[in-house]
């Protein structure tokens, strides 16, 4: 088993993180617990902006709904990276933490008019415009409030990356994105030169999601600059900034080999610069906006291994004290994850186990047919490889509490969020009067709805 970033296993034989103890952790903040590698982070974050934002204007915009917190923030902005937003909450989030908000980008296919609203207010960087509604609507907006806006054009360049079917976004028939068929692109550039108050200064395009082969970028990049060299002749237009998206996949097991952030850094640059010649275009500047591949392997997830279940001659069920709730990865989009036994990291595997969740539902895994040393009631199992889209996805379902995220480095942990509690989970909710009973109407503790 390759361990990812600071994971060593120390002299107790314990898995250690960050120069921490993972089983002092799981002690200190209970489980299950999400375990943020922050020098793992810092290096990815740093690869980034060594590869693209030494590149004049070149920015690398972190993809917020990858992993998010206010701590998050601070850390991506101590760093001097951007920040993609798709939301008004995730902008909330990082203007909370103190964000400069000129380094921040708001994408999305369905912005709402309050959520353009706060981005035009806050002087965000710019708007990554998805379809011709938006155009109109945040032309109108901008024009109203007197602001100029900078804006990149959202494009589907109709590449289909090597990936999960549901997280390929690049295809023509997508949700995402000005479809390059039917002149509604080039029309979109056209409407967007000629709104007074948006300063169109290029185009953007996102082909998915876990990609480990580079070859798919160089294909986006064909596409988008053919488009570029068709929009120019129509109009005179030629795109300052190229804004390629995400992408770049992380090592879930051993079968996954991502390209290092270098490699996919050098292969953009120089198919953004043959392909920009070949048009005649100028070279455009690059923006990436990188999620997984900073934050994925500096995730791990700590449960408590409960109930231990035989059926004969089928398969050993591990249940542990999470599950879909904080990692609905595996119910969704069936993806594989390696684990040790925390507390015996160094152990051989020596069964072949699945590891249950514990929500009411079959789908409900974590892994399957996994290779683990014996396992026991109250292991401390760890999954890895949990950095990415397993936070920032998890649910309450089942009324389960979400757990903390720590932020480990040089032998310190601390808090990136608290663990939720039973309180937490009826904070919102309300009993309308007509249920309430008599003594509650006298309690200002119990929420009652207006
Ligand atoms: N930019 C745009 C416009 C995106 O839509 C995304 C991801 C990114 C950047 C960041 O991509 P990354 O570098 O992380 O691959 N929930 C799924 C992944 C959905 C990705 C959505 N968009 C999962 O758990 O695999």
């Amino acid at each position: 088993m390759r361990l990812r970033g600071t994971a060593r296993i120390n002299a107790r034989n314990h898995l250690e993180i960050g120069g921490c103890d993972t089983v002092e952790l799981a002690r200190r903040f209970g489980t299950p617990l999400y375990v943020m590698d922050e020098a793992l982070i810092r290096e990815n974050c740093r690869a980034y902006r060594e590869a693209f934002a030494s590149e004049a204007g070149g920015m690398v915009l972190y993809a917020a709904k990858t992993f998010l917190t206010t701590g998050m923030a601070r850390l991506v902005d101590e760093e001097g990276l951007g920040l993609d937003v798709v939301s008004g909450g995730e902008l909330y989030t990082a203007l909370a933490a103190g964000f400069p908000s000129e380094r921040i980008y708001f994408n999305g296919n369905n912005k709402s008019p309050a959520e353009l609203e706060e981005a035009l207010a806050a002087r965000i960087g710019g708007v990554v415009v998805d379809n011709p509604s938006e155009l109109a609507l945040l032309s109108d907006l901008a024009a109203r409030r007197g602001q100029r806006v900078a804006v990149l054009l959202r494009i589907a360049p109709g590449v289909q990356a090597h990936t999960h079917e549901y997280i390929q976004t690049g295809q023509a028939d997508s949700k995402f994105g000005f479809p390059l068929v039917g002149g509604v692109a080039l029309a979109g550039v056209k409407e967007a030169l000629s709104a007074s108050h948006l300063d169109l200064r290029g185009y953007h395009c996102h082909i998915g999601s876990q990609i480990l082969a580079l070859e798919s970028y160089r294909a986006a990049v064909r596409a988008m600059l053919e488009f570029a060299a068709e929009a120019r002749a129509a109009t005179g237009y030629a795109p300052e900034v190229l804004d390629l998206g995400g992408g770049l996949g992380a090592r879930y097991t051993a079968d996954d080999d991502p390209p290092p952030i270098e490699e996919l850094a050098r292969t953009m640059r120089a198919a953004v610069a043959e392909e920009a010649a070949a048009h005649g275009l100028p070279c455009p500047t690059i923006f990436v906006e990188p999620g997984r591949s900073i934050v994925g392997e500096a995730g791990t997830t700590l449960y408590t291994v409960g109930a231990i279940k035989d059926i004969p001659g089928v398969r050993r069920y591990v249940a542990v004290d999470g599950g879909m709730t904080d990692n609905p990865r595996v119910a969704l989009y069936q993806a594989v994850y390696e684990a040790i036994v925390a507390n015996r990291a160094a152990d051989a595997p020596s069964e072949v186990v699945s590891v249950a969740g514990k929500c009411c539902e079959s789908g409900d895994m974590l892994l399957w047919d996994a290779a683990l040393p014996p396992v026991e009631r109250g292991d401390l199992l760890a999954v890895f490889t949990t950095g990415a889209y397993n936070y920032s996805m998890a649910s309450n379902y089942n009324r389960l509490p979400r757990p903390a995220v720590v932020l480990v480095g040089g032998g310190r942990a601390r808090l990136l969020v608290a663990r939720e509690t039973y309180a937490d989970l009826i904070r919102l909710d309300l009993i309308p009067e007509d249920l309430a009973r008599p003594e509650e109407k006298r309690l200002p503790a119990a929420r009652q709805a207006p």
